[in-house]
């Protein structure tokens, strides 16, 4: 693999700042968004009253613990534009959130919103190794999700060439990438896998191709799934975290150099962790969920969104803004199965221990009597026997056990077995109500 690491007289001032310079800024911005979301959104208004807290109490970073928290619940009771805090004539782009949990979320920008989203992806890319010049094939859906357009936009801004795919359509993508030849692509990793799959159905070699770095995000996946997509297409594949209630792609970003978590841009977005039951603020390096604060936001400012995703925040090593742990899962994400507490993502860790299991798989809960039951279906790897697919299903659930403590059920199927998906995965299939 080429090195990738970016100039450091490349960096943009902010990124080499000193902690206490970083820290003043963040103050002075916090202060100004809290006013500004009082000052415009009637929910915060209402929210801060009932709470007794006035924008003028924000007197340090650490007083932001004392404003109450926004949920989705309040984003969705003001669908659809009842969380701006500008007048809707002043939102230059919408994007929403897909829903599929409920009613979407709709998140508005003003044209310097979009401004400084573009300048934050350009950041992020450049940190994750991708170079001005370099070509860069964006298969993130365009649309209203913001993976496609945050991309686009962002490697414009870091002068690269940009080939707007957007998802789906497989073999054209494969196609796209053997006669274009482009040094990055940005996709979700699910959707990697099928086209590193397809790939290998056309006959090409994906280590052959021209790709030297991935930006992978949109979902969670694991270091195991980073070693098997840099072995496969021998690239630098780096994670990008975002969402689109905070922005979209690029509130956090993996540098290319160090590929040990994400380095969220405090300039812009002020992080803490809570614990997800008690709402108490826990201290640096103590794992729960992520709450963000947006700082220069105009259109739709955050004030401690509860993200739903569990990490843990590390302080800085390639940038001195402070990184996020690789994102685990979701609080919603969680399985809890027979009172064992497990997530999609340590399933996909022990899988990609297995020579015989693709990275493909599903968890499936159902109910057998009152029991909730799991199983595992996984796809064996297309070199794979039918006799070596049964020692390692075997072997899977030995792992699990082991690992995770708790007994589920393994079905090894066929290359092709599990539904892919052209965006983001569906980890888990609950068949539990339908039962
Ligand atoms: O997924 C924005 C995005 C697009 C990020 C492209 C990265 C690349 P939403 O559709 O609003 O926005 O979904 C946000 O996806 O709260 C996380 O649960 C999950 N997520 C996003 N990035 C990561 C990541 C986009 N790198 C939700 N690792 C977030 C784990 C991620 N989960």
């Amino acid at each position: 693999m080429l090195d990738r690491t970016p100039d450091p007289t490349d960096l943009e001032p902010i990124e080499r700042a000193s902690v206490d310079e970083l820290r003043a800024l963040q103050l002075e911005r916090l202060q100004w968004s809290v006013r500004h979301a009082v000052a415009n959104v009637p929910h915060y208004r209402e929210a801060f009253a009932a709470a007794g807290v006035h924008p003028d109490d924000v007197r340090e970073l650490s007083d932001l613990a004392r404003l109450p928290l926004l949920t989705k619940a309040h984003l969705r009771a003001g669908y659809p534009f009842g969380m701006l805090a500008v007048p809707r004539a002043q939102v230059s782009r919408v994007h929403a959130s897909s829903g599929t949990t409920g009613q979407a979320t709709v998140a508005g920008y003003t044209a310097r919103d979009v401004h400084t989203w573009s300048q934050l992806m350009a950041r992020s890319l450049r940190a994750g190794g991708v170079r001005p010049g370099d070509m860069v094939h964006v298969a993130y859906g365009y649309g209203l999700f913001t993976g496609g357009l945050g991309a686009h936009y962002g490697a414009e801004a870091l002068g690269c060439t940009v080939v707007p795919v957007s998802g789906g359509m497989t073999e054209r993508q494969v196609q796209l990438i053997r006669d274009f030849s482009p040094d990055a692509i940005m996709v979700t990793p699910s959707y990697m896998l099928a086209i590193l799959d397809e790939m290998e159905r056309q006959g090409v070699d994906p280590a052959s191709t021209s790709l030297k770095v991935g930006v992978f995000g949109a979902e969670p996946w694991t270091n195991h799934m980073r070693a098997e997509v840099e072995r496969r297409l021998d690239l630098h594949a780096v994670d990008i975290y975002g969402l689109s209630e905070v922005m979209g792609p690029g509130v956090a970003m993996e540098c290319v150099d160090t590929k040990d978590g994400l380095h969220l841009w405090e300039d812009h977005f002020y992080p803490e962790i809570i614990d997800p039951v008690t709402e108490e603020v826990l201290p640096d390096g103590e794992e729960g969920e992520l709450v963000l604060t947006s700082l220069t936001k105009e259109a739709m400012p955050v004030i401690r969104y509860r993200t739903r995703d569990l990490t843990r925040l590390l302080p800085g090593t390639a940038r001195p803004m402070r990184r996020i742990e690789k994102i685990t899962g979701r609080s919603d994400d969680m399985i809890i199965l027979r009172g064992v507490n497990l997530f999609p993502m340590q399933v996909e860790e022990l899988i990609l221990r297995i020579p015989a299991l693709s990275p493909h798989f599903q968890c499936v809960l159902h109910r057998e009597g009152t029991l909730d039951e799991m199983t595992v279906r996984v796809e064996r790897r297309e070199d794979a026997s039918a006799d070596d697919a049964a020692t390692a299903g075997a072997a899977l659930r030995g792992l699990v056990k082991a690992g995770l403590g708790v007994t589920v059920g393994v079905d090894v199927v066929d290359p092709g077995g599990i539904e892919r998906s052209v965006g983001k995965m569906r980890r888990i299939v609950d068949q539990r109500a339908t039962r």
